[in-house]
């Protein structure tokens, strides 16, 4: 059984293992993180191994992360995995990705299940095999009445491609009469975004150094805080993403006001 730090169901807290818990401020906690897992084929590099072996190594530590942000109560969890870019990756790469991911789901449902977790997944899945399809479905109908931490695997998912299919999708209603253009607001997007249902995105964080958002979640990240580390994904821990939450915390949010005195 997963740990709950804070709150939620099951045991309360014991000896968390983690010192830097203690400086989550409770009150300040983002309702929803997205992570950009880069640096899996720089790891593999630094470790003189192949770069599918980054991949292997990127597993284990969402399973790290996604079990410390619901132990610490974060409502929502998103990660980047596979981007509508990256089937320019060789062949081998691409193949070695999509078995991961079917491995993933194969391996860790039940344990999710049983946590609470309500998986989700972002992107066009049409792209994906017949067989994937499946078990993503599979998953998400397994898990969608659960009440623990939304976690939404972005597969075959790009921003712009994202927006794209909303404003195919309202074209379509407004072309049907079923919607006029001046009822049109940002509520009428937010429903037709794939994490609809998910809270807004409060904090990004990209791991192995570089500072760009890569078509990522690029409607919901309007007022999310960024958070950036050296560190490549295979070896980015669970107290690095604590520290992540320490630093959110610290931050003085606007959203285009002024600091409440
Ligand atoms: C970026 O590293 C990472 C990816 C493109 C794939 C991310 C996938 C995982 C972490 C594992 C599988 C996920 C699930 C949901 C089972 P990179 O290859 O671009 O690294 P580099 O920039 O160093 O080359």
């Amino acid at each position: 059984m997963w740990k709950k730090i804070f709150g939620g169901k099951g045991s309360p807290s014991d000896s968390s293992n983690l010192p830097l818990f203690d400086r989550i401020d409770r009150e300040r906690l983002p309702r929803h993180v997205a992570v950009i897992m880069d640096g899996n084929g720089r790891w593999a590099q630094g470790q003189g191994l192949i770069r599918t072996a980054g991949h292997t190594a990127g597993v284990k530590t969402l399973k790290r992360i996604l079990k410390t942000a619901s132990d610490i109560g974060i409502e929502a969890l998103t990660v980047y995995a596979f981007s509508t870019e990256n089937w320019k990756r060789p062949h081998g790469e691409v193949d070695f990705l999509m078995k991961l991911f079917s491995e993933y789901l194969d391996k860790e449902l039940q344990e999710m299940n049983e946590e609470q977790v309500r998986i989700h997944f972002l992107g066009r899945m049409e792209g994906f095999s017949e067989a994937l399809q499946r078990q993503v479905r599979q998953a998400e109908d397994l898990m969608r009445n659960n009440t623990g931490i939304r976690f939404n695997i972005a597969a075959n998912y790009g921003g712009q491609d994202e927006l794209v299919r909303v404003m195919q999708t309202i074209a379509r209603q407004v072309a049907e009469g079923k919607l006029s253009p001046e009822a049109i607001d940002e509520q009428t997007v937010e429903r037709h975004l794939d994490t609809y249902g998910s809270p807004p995105v409060d904090l990004v964080i990209r791991t192995s150094g570089d500072m760009r958002l890569s078509n990522f979640l690029l409607w919901q990240a309007a007022y999310a805080e960024f958070w950036f580390t050296d560190t490549n994904w295979p070896d980015f821990t669970p107290e690095e993403f604590v520290e992540a939450l320490v630093e959110f915390g610290k931050r003085d949010r606007r959203f285009g006001g002024l600091t409440k005195k």
